[in-house]
């Protein structure tokens, strides 16, 4: 294959990193990240140690608006994965009325890039588009929900929405290659609790002996998937993916509810935790929104790119767990 230069904007999050790590095995492949680390876990120096320092990978630390501003002197890139977003639970509530504005902005910047470059360009959006779908279920053939409470949950997911609408129109009308991404419920090792996500908050407290804390009555309906699918999900979309198309990546055989995850983390970990149900505006204030049950129809995905979840729910969890205790022991 000829040599690929490929941008991924957020590479330097949970998902760019371990998508990067598979982008830059190839030697055919240069990658260059633009991240300006506002939500970034990671240590960047020892990040850059445990891939090798490989020479195929450069970075620019900055936001996608300035990288855009500077790309005169950039190299003309083949393949763009977009990801930097603000993004999780919590960590959107502090961007509360820039969300949708900042998510559309950005990804018209991307857009231009690509238009300039001729690179095609695979978004990575979000399950959250859905509203909760049908009782959760959630198709690419099927409406969106809009819901009726405004919420900044509601920012964040008609902002994605909207970048998407916005990328495949302009597809349509402009030489633009582009398709869509909705993950679901990303999981796995690099993780972090920070922005409001589950799985690291209950391993944690499964770990320390604490309360599991369980928001409401946790009969919340989610289906995780596996980092390292949700990877290898996104590079068969930009590999395989219809030009304008919208790919669900998310493994429908992990649906469980929050509950029913709480229970099996306290079961794998051994842990001697018990369940506190406990209602998340009183931790994060009145902002703060829960998403509605969400699983996906990952037909498309199976189907027409040949994707094949490999990971289970305990796989997602023991996998996790391993990462969690060895930054313990950091
Ligand atoms: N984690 C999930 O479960 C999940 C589910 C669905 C969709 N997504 C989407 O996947 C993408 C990546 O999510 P993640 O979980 O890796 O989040 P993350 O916060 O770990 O990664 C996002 C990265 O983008 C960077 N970033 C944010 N805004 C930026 C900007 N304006 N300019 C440059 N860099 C910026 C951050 O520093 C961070 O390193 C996001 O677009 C998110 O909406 C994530």
């Amino acid at each position: 294959m000829s040599a690929q230069n490929i941008l991924v904007t957020g590479g330097f999050g949970f998902i760019g990193t371990h998508l990067t790590e598979r982008l830059v095995a190839d030697p055919n492949n240069h990658i260059h990240i633009v991240d300006n680390l506002s939500t970034s876990s990671i240590d960047l120096e020892a990040y850059l140690g445990f891939l090798g320092k490989p020479k195929n990978l450069t970075y620019s630390i900055c936001s996608v608006e300035h990288f855009h501003r500077k790309i005169a002197s950039e190299p003309d890139f083949h393949q763009i994965y977009h990801l930097a977003s603000v993004v999780g639970p919590v960590g959107v509530l502090s961007h509360a009325g820039k969300i949708a504005l900042q998510i559309v902005n950005d990804t018209d910047r991307v857009a231009q890039i690509a238009l300039r470059t001729g690179a095609r360009i695979v978004d990575v959006s979000t399950s959250e588009v859905y509203g909760g779908g049908r009782d959760g279920y959630c198709s690419e053939r099927d409406f969106k929900v809009i819901q009726p409470n405004i919420t900044v949950r509601l920012e964040y997911a008609v902002g994605k929405l909207a970048a998407e609408i916005s990328l495949i129109n302009m597809a349509r009308i402009k030489p633009l290659n582009v398709s869509i991404v909705r993950p679901f419920n990303v999981a796995g090792p690099r993780q972090s609790g920070q922005g409001g996500f589950v799985l690291p908050r209950f391993i944690t407290q499964a770990l320390a002996g604490e309360p599991i804390t369980v928001y409401n009555d946790g009969r919340m309906i989610r289906a995780f998937t596996h980092i390292r699918d949700i990877v290898e999900g996104i590079i068969l979309v930009m590999t395989r993916g219809a030009n304008g198309e919208v790919y669900n990546i998310g493994n429908p055989s992990n649906k469980i509810s929050i509950i029913e995850l709480a229970e099996r983390v306290i079961r794998l970990t051994r842990s001697n935790s018990n369940i506190s149900h406990v209602d998340p505006k009183m931790l994060f204030g009145p902002l703060f929104e829960e998403a509605n049950d969400k699983y996906p129809d990952a037909d498309r995905a199976i189907h027409d790119l040949g994707w094949h979840p490999a990971y289970g729910i305990d796989e997602i969890i023991l996998d996790s767990c391993e990462y969690i205790k060895s930054k313990r022991r950091d």
